[in-house]
This record gives C-alpha cells, structure tokens and sequence, in this order.
C-alpha cells in the first residue's frame, strides 16, 4: 500500500516513523517532508495547502491511502477533494474538521450536546464585545474563531488586555478573516490534559494521555508557543478522572458530531483543563497535536497504519490499539528567537543523541543541504525518550538534548518538572 503523508514538521516525522514499520506500508511519500523525514519516506516538494498539486501527485502516482496531518489543509478541505479523485483518507472532512476551524462551531456544539466547557458569548461586532468586556467582573478569555497558527488566544490578566485583544484581532485583523468573530469566555483554572483519540465517527478509542507544556520558558514563564515539550502519560490524569472524562466528554462529543451529519473521521485532538467542577474542554483539534504526536505515538505498540485504515473504513471497533505501559519525555530544540521570527540556516550537529537507549529524534524545522543538516524554523527538534519510569524518559531525554549543538539551541530544563509533579494550580 502506497502512503502518502501531508505535512512537514515533527508530528509528520513521528508518524512517518510509525507508518514506515507496518509490513502493510509500500512507497511513503511526505509532503513537503524536511530534513529528516527523507530517512524514512520520500519528500516531496510540494505544500501543505496546495490543495490542487496534492491531489495532482496522487492521482499520478497512484497513492492508496492519503494521511492529512496539519489542521489548515484538513480545514480546506483537503479530504474531500481526494476522497473525491478515489483516494482513501485518514483524516476528517472539511465538515467535521470545522470543530477546530471555528470556535464558534465547537463551543455552540457544547452548548448544545451538554458537553462541559467554559460559559462563553461570540461577537461579530468589535463595539459589543468590548461593552461585555466592561460589564463582566470576571477574568476573560479573548479567542479569534478561526485559525491563527495557535496564536488567537489572549488568556487575559485585565479587562484592558480582554480589550486590546478584540482591537488586534477584530480591528487591525492581525489573523485575517479568523477575526471576523471572536469569542469571549469565563477563564477556567486547574491542570490541563491532551487526550488524543482516534474516532471512526462512532467508536472512540483515547490514546496514551499527554502534557504539553506551552510556555517559551522554564516555571511556564514567557509567551505561548506552539508547544515546548511534553510528557505521556499525562501524571495528573487518575483513571477515574479519565473514565469521566470518557463519559462526559470523548463519547458525547462523537455522538454530537455524527447527530449533526458531521461524523468525525480521524484523530480527535481534546485539551482538556482539570478543574475543581471536574474536566472541562479548551479547545478541540481536528489532527494529531504536536509536539504531542511525538510523545504519545513512540508508545504505541500496535500498527498505526493498520489503525488509520480502519478508522477509514468506520471498523476501529475491531482494530489493534494497544500502548506500551512505558513513560516519555519529548524535549523541544527551539532556535535562540522562537516563537518570535528567527534566524535558521545554522548547522546541527546531532552529536550522536539518536544512538543513545529509547531515543528518537523528530525533525520539525530542519532541511538537508547536500550532506549538512541545517536548522530551518524555530522549532527545530523534538527528542523523544521512552523508558519505564517518567524520571528515567527524562533523564535520558536531556541526556540526549544536551549532545545536539546548533547555534543558538534552546529548550525548556523543565518538561516533566520535579519527577513529572507541577505546581497544583487549585
Ligand atoms: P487554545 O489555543 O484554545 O488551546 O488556547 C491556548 C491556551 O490558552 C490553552 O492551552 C490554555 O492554557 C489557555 N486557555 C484557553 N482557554 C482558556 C480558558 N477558558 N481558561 C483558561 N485558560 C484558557
Ligand atoms: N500542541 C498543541 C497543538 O498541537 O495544538
């Protein structure tokens, strides 16, 4: 079975690196891929959002099955323009993937199916969101709807920065047309969770939990990023909140998206907040989350691409889903600016890091220059290690983040914090 992955950071290494072990699996093909994919499939040049040159190569290449990894070509409809050219896919259409494409769908949906999340109100009208602004006594959050490279959210200290927020993104229209509405909602306090589930629309079946660890620095100080590191399993999600969770959040909301003709076909993305009323939703993605891709899928013991044609062919009820009882740690090698823009372009030595015991190292921005390994975006890196315990993941993961030498290299000291135990927030 020729595979074709769409995507060219360190989520599509990871499960590149999954589908390249399936006995099932023939040519891969990545697009664009980066530096390091080209190890295990073939990259090809072509973007991510270039819907018509996807479909294109496909087509011509003969592609059995199409895995859409990023949430804009999944949003654009990706899916259903090669469903439609006969090429299975995993991966929602562009009708269910409006769950991550619009904050307005998701959180109506909630509303509307029960489904635990934080009192919110959408505006269309920049002048009445900042009257509710000035009305509410309460911390906010300010959200654009639509997509914005994981940057739309102001988790708001005041109501004058709740305002400041609706001015950039509904006025100076920082994120474009995803600012024609934002959405305001109660701040919520306590733990946050990833659940990745793969869904075929009916069954749901969660993977290995997950912590992602947002902030540029270490004690979860500086801006939002797209993620610094994580840690599976998540230390602070007990079975009992994860059954609740199951009953509450992931089983319900399947059922909400298949009552509203949008059954969702895929890996559904849940971030979760632990709070003292129980489990709440954030947000939900349409794709695997990275960097937690990286930490959840090296646990995996069965076969992912096994997996995905199944979740294509609405038959997860009878798929082999099994992880390993073993923990990881995946640590983020950023360049010296990020998440600002950074300079790339500088050499990576990998210092023989991969070489060391339960160690894989994902590229995410890196691209090859003859035989130079070149840094190539602001996250650069994710090294995944896995061992029996958290502490021993760490320790071997930093073990091998500190032989890899580019200029300029940094990352988190503290994914997993003091024996994967964090400041209790309530
Ligand atoms: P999102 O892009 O929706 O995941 O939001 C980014 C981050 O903002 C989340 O990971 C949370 O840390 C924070 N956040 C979003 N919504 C809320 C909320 N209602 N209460 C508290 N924090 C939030
Ligand atoms: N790590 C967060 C995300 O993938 O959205």
């Amino acid at each position: 079975m020729d595979v074709m992955v769409i995507g060219g950071g360190g989520r599509e290494h990871a499960i590149v690196s999954r589908l390249a072990r399936s006995p099932r699996a023939g040519r891969l093909y990545v697009l664009p891929g980066n530096g390091g994919i080209g190890r295990c499939a073939e990259c090809v040049p072509i973007g991510s959002e270039d819907l018509e040159a996807i479909v294109g190569f496909a087509v011509e290449r003969g592609v059995d099955f199409a895995v859409v990894a990023p949430d804009d070509p999944l949003v654009m409809g990706a899916v259903d323009r090669l469903e439609e050219r006969g090429i299975p896919c995993f991966g929602p259409n562009a009708a269910a993937a409006a769950i991550e494409g619009s904050k307005a769908f998701a959180k109506g949906l909630m509303r509307k199916y029960g489904i635990p999340t934080a009192p919110f109100e959408v505006f269309e009208d920049a002048e009445r969101a900042m009257a509710y602004i000035a009305a509410a006594n309460r911390p906010l959050v300010v959200k654009a709807d639509g997509l914005a490279r994981g940057k739309g959210v102001v988790v708001a200290e005041d109501a004058d920065e709740a305002a400041a927020a609706v001015v950039s993104i509904m006025k100076d229209r920082v994120f474009g047309r995803s600012g024609d509405r934002v959405l305001i909602e109660e701040r919520l306090r306590g733990l946050e969770v990833t659940l990745l589930a793969f869904t075929d629309g009916r069954t749901i079946v969660p993977m290995v939990s997950s912590m992602d660890h947002k902030r540029a620095f270490d004690g979860d100080a500086g801006p939002n990023t797209g993620g610094m590191g994580v840690v599976a399993p998540n230390p602070h999600l007990t079975p009992e909140l994860m059954e609740v969770c199951t009953r509450t959040i992931l089983r319900p909301t399947v059922e909400a998206m298949r009552a509203e003709g949008r059954p969702f076909k895929g890996c559904l993305y849940f971030g979760l907040m632990l709070t003292e009323d129980g489990p709440q939703v954030i947000e939900y993605n349409c794709r695997f989350g990275d960097p937690e891709a990286q930490a959840v899928l090296p646990l995996l013991r069965s076969d992912l691409l096994e997996i995905m044609v199944a979740v294509r062919e609405e038959r997860l009820d009878e798929a082999d889903v099994r992880f390993s009882q073993d923990a990881s740690c995946c640590v983020v090698l950023a360049s010296r600016e990020y998440p600002g823009s950074c300079r790339t372009g500088f050499e990576i030595d990998l210092g023989g890091a991969e070489d060391l015991p339960g160690v894989e190292v994902f590229h995410a921005g890196t691209r090859r220059e003859g035989d130079r390994l070149l840094t190539a975006g602001g996250r650069v890196l994710d090294v995944t290690a896995v061992a029996p315990t958290p502490g021993e993941a760490r320790a071997r993961a930093y073990e091998a983040a500190k032989r890899i030498r580019f200029e300029g290299v940094r990352f988190r000291g503290d994914i997993g914090g003091v024996d994967g135990e964090r400041e209790k927030v309530f």
